[in-house]
């Protein structure tokens, strides 16, 4: 498929009004996209868990103008209060996805989102904001346009997200989503997330990622910041192609269930993500004392209990800590016992592996 795909074919009948709602995850990458290129193209494949617990509900009223309108016309709500601080941020998003979503300009739109998890909690919510939008536009123009197949109207919300936030484009589905071209990934593309469809051991089955909130304030560097770091990173190439290789390496592991192979990868990923920034000009360190605090605590309890519990990181201080469902007791009292006094506020929140977006009734 190409962009062009995505513009609708047909002139589409525009009705007087209607509202759509969506709740959609937020993920955690196993194998990092850091790094792009114009256009919300990665510079590297990645691959998520699609998480449940943690997740944004969006809903649209949409109303038909008299006429159609120079500038885009919508309100949004966060929580409950109008949130003028986004405003410029669904205002790029919807110059970027115009061309895809034609009738943008004939209606106005209220938009009314809340998060499951704690606003000041310093998780993205990117992920599961933008994938949540994305599906409510595509949700009106399928109702614009009744026959839209399933399919398609994933690998559109898909696509439409990525343009949002790229990560978000790994939401929209689960358990396991892959996006960017891979030579081992058939059905693999640049411009949507799609499900992962090998085999996947029974052990990843209703797999935990207690998020530890070690660093509840805003993020130190925007994600657009990060990835533009990578350009002319002095090892930019080769991080590239070890992404590739790791997601090579990952497909037989999660087919066969080696824990300690997956741990190696997953790792090493959060590592090698902090070690670009901590190496960029500018440079930064995302990580807080706390960060290192847990992930030695982590690394001395996998060894003594014979566990398989390991520890993931996105662009921040925030720990997540990834173990399988029958491990889960022990692995979480020792969170409790352990990790939790190094979390701000000693918060923290239990996700798991989830199987992507849903519609509600409004
Ligand atoms: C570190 O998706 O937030 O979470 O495309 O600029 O919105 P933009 O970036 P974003 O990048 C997040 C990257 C990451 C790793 C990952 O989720 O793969």
């Amino acid at each position: 498929m190409t962009e062009k795909d995505f513009i609708p074919s047909k002139p589409i009948d525009l009705f007087e009004e209607g509202k759509v709602a969506y709740k959609s995850p937020s993920n955690i990458a196993l194998v990092k996209y850091w790094g792009k290129r114009e256009g919300q193209v990665p510079a590297n494949p990645s691959i998520s868990f699609t998480l449940s617990a943690c997740a944004t509900t969006t809903k649209i009223n949409f109303k038909r103008l008299d006429s159609p309108n120079p500038e885009f016309s919508f309100e949004f709500f966060f929580e409950g209060n109008p949130k003028p601080s986004f405003i410029p941020k669904i205002e790029t998003f919807f110059k970027r996805i115009e061309a895809y979503v034609p009738f943008l300009k004939d209606y106005h739109f209220i938009i009314e989102s809340s998060n499951s998890f704690p606003h000041s909690s310093g998780i993205a919510s990117s992920a599961s904001g933008m994938s949540a939008l994305a599906l409510c536009l595509v949700e009106i123009e399928r109702i614009l346009q009744p026959g839209m197949d399933d399919g398609f109207f994933c690998k559109k919300a898909s696509f439409l997200a990525r343009l949002g936030s790229g990560s978000a484009c790994r939401s929209i589905e689960g358990p396991l989503v892959s996006w960017g071209i891979h030579d081992e990934i058939p059905n693999s593309t640049n411009l949507y997330g799609v499900s992962y469809d090998f085999e996947v051991h029974p052990v990843f089955k209703n797999y935990h990622d207690t998020i530890l909130l070690v660093d509840k304030g805003q993020k130190q560097v925007s994600s657009t910041v990060g990835h533009d770091l990578v350009k002319g990173h002095p090892f930019a190439e080769q991080r590239f192609q070890q992404a590739h290789r790791n997601l090579s390496s990952l497909k037989p592991i999660l087919k066969s269930g080696n824990l300690e192979e997956f741990i190696k990868i997953v790792e090493s990923e959060a590592l090698t993500l902090h070690a670009i920034m901590m190496t960029g000009d500018p440079y930064f360190v995302l990580m807080k004392p706390n960060t290192l605090e847990i992930i030695n605590k982590i690394w001395a309890f996998r060894e003594a209990s014979g566990t398989h519990v390991c520890f993931t990181l996105d662009a921040g201080a925030n720990v997540h800590v990834l173990y399988p469902e029958k491990e889960k007791k022990e692995v979480y009292q020792f969170i409790v016992n352990e990790l939790v006094a190094y979390c701000e506020n000693q918060q923290y929140i239990c996700d798991r592996i989830g199987l992507g977006a849903t519609r509600l009734k409004v």
